[in-house]
């Protein structure tokens, strides 16, 4: 019998820049610098690089190293190796089915705001009500979320090397030569308010970078600390069977000890560059304290920073758009090529007719998604406190219930059920050694499941009622 080859990366440098294409997104562009600036700015740095080599070493690799070993994607992964855990594989599976319907939302809000600075139409994006008349309106929203899921589709329906390699090659140097560049340029800035005081770009640099350790007590503490985790969740793409499924293509003469690290590099530096790319440019602009998270910070605050610019900032504008774009095209395609790849093993199908099942069964649930800002609309409070509509609902059911609650499992499940010698028989091959052995065990047996225990809980609200009880 004919064997078909395996699709698969063509070596290091793509496998690098497809998985760093997954992990950086808009969560590194529009999370991450608010919360550096919410919580105590390098603190809240420190914070996080601390786990970024902890944390985020341990689950990346228990991701790519299960991937590759299995060679399978998340669906039958953990089934492969124990049947009584293939739950997991299916609750992976279940998230990127989550995160799709929205993240194709805000990809096709992404591309609204780059065609209208491409058209030179910046300074009307930067009118009060101009973001929710958008996300309101019957039509538009839905139309270029179709395009964005068109883009998307396509790339994945290319394949792993033609495809997403070759897009990740082209896209991922580009997207970081604009981060490098607007960063520049944003320490330059200096603008002077209506009540005549004067504020610079180096200013806000400094408020980005020096801890400030004012009115810490530990509860505070636990909440940055708790936001760093989730927010290097998400960043780095794990625990939901996208970096599994990335693994699986990888060949087994590649290090993925220098990958790893390579990919935690890219995510963590192009994180730490969007703060030095927004929080100089808001604060000179409006002053820190008008700094939001998530869809307001990049869709009202950076369209006013742009337009308080002048006319560079058009220009400005197109850069910044399209970089975000890029960031969410490339996360985007590796969400749809897991879900595309687990249908062609579920199904026996091919790449091409998973590809179109996906898109048009994406494109309806992005469409109720989209109709929850008009047609659907309700406000519901979620456990965390936010008042939200159908995309927080879903944020919330995937980033802060399953991913922890699939990090924990997975920490269990290797820690104590297959063993972390398992993880490190697999980095091992095609590397000199898996220097950090001792640390794995460590974090994957011990440390990693208490933390995402607390975070699971903290999620569902109940944290912080007992912090309150306690203080
Ligand atoms: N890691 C991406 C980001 O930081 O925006 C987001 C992401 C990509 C989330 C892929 C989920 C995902 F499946």
């Amino acid at each position: 019998m004919e064997k078909k080859k395996k699709s698969g990366f063509s070596g290091s440098l793509g496998f690098v820049l497809a998985a760093a294409g997954s992990a950086v997104g808009v969560g590194n562009i529009w999370r991450f610098p608010y919360l550096a600036a919410r919580d105590g700015g390098g603190l809240f740095l420190l914070v996080y690089f601390a786990l970024v080599l902890t944390f985020g070493f341990t689950l990346l690799t228990t991701d790519i190293a299960i991937g590759r070993k299995t060679g399978k994607n998340a669906w039958h992964s953990f089934s492969s190796i124990n049947s009584k855990w293939s739950l997991l594989g299916k609750l992976t599976f279940l998230v990127t089915v989550i995160i799709m319907t929205y993240y194709l939302v805000i990809g096709g809000w992404i591309l609204k705001y780059t065609v209208v600075y491409l058209i030179g139409n910046g300074n009307s994006a930067a009118e009060d009500g101009f973001f929710t008349n958008f996300i309101t309106s019957e039509y538009s929203p839905i139309v270029l979320m179709l395009i964005f899921l068109s883009i998307t589709a396509f790339v994945v329906f290319a394949g792993v090397e033609k495809g997403i390699e070759k897009f990740s090659k082209i896209v991922m140097p580009g997207l970081l030569i604009m981060v490098i560049g607007i960063a520049i340029y944003s320490l330059t800035l200096k603008y002077t308010d209506s009540n005549g005081v004067t504020r610079t770009g180096m200013q806000g640099l400094a408020i980005y970078l020096i801890p400030n350790f004012e009115g810490i007590t530990f509860s505070k503490f636990l909440g940055i600390l708790l936001d760093a985790m989730s927010q290097l969740f998400f960043s780095l793409s794990v625990s939901m069977g996208i970096m599994i499924t990335y693994g699986s293509y990888v060949k087994k003469d590649i290090d993925l000890n220098k990958s790893i690290k390579q990919i935690e590099i890219f995510d963590t530096g192009v994180a730490f560059l969007s703060g030095v790319m927004i929080i100089p440019a808001i604060y000179v602009f409006s002053g820190i304290d008008g700094m939001s998270s998530g869809p307001s910070l990049m869709f009202v605050s950076m369209p006013k920073v742009f337009s308080s610019m002048g006319f560079v900032g058009n220009i400005m504008g197109v850069a910044f758009f399209v970089m975000v774009l890029f960031a969410a095209l490339t996360s985007c395609v590796s969400i749809m090529e897991t879900l595309v790849a687990n249908i062609m093993n579920i199904c026996h199908t091919s790449r091409k007719k998973a590809t179109l099942g996906i898109g048009v069964i994406s494109a309806l649930s992005a469409i109720i998604i989209c109709l929850g800002y008009n047609v659907f609309y309700f406000e519901y409070k979620l456990p965390n406190g936010i008042v939200g509509q159908l995309l927080d609902i879903m944020d919330y059911i995937s980033n802060s219930l399953l991913m922890p609650l699939i990090s924990l499992l997975t920490c269990i499940f290797v820690g104590w059920v297959i063993k972390p010698k398992w993880i490190a028989e697999e980095m091992n091959i095609g590397a000199d050694k898996f220097h950090k052995e001792k640390l794995y065990i460590v974090m994957v047996k011990y440390i990693a499941p208490v933390i995402m225990s607390i975070l699971f809980i903290q999620s569902t609200g109940l944290l912080n009622k007992l912090l309150d009880m306690i203080e």
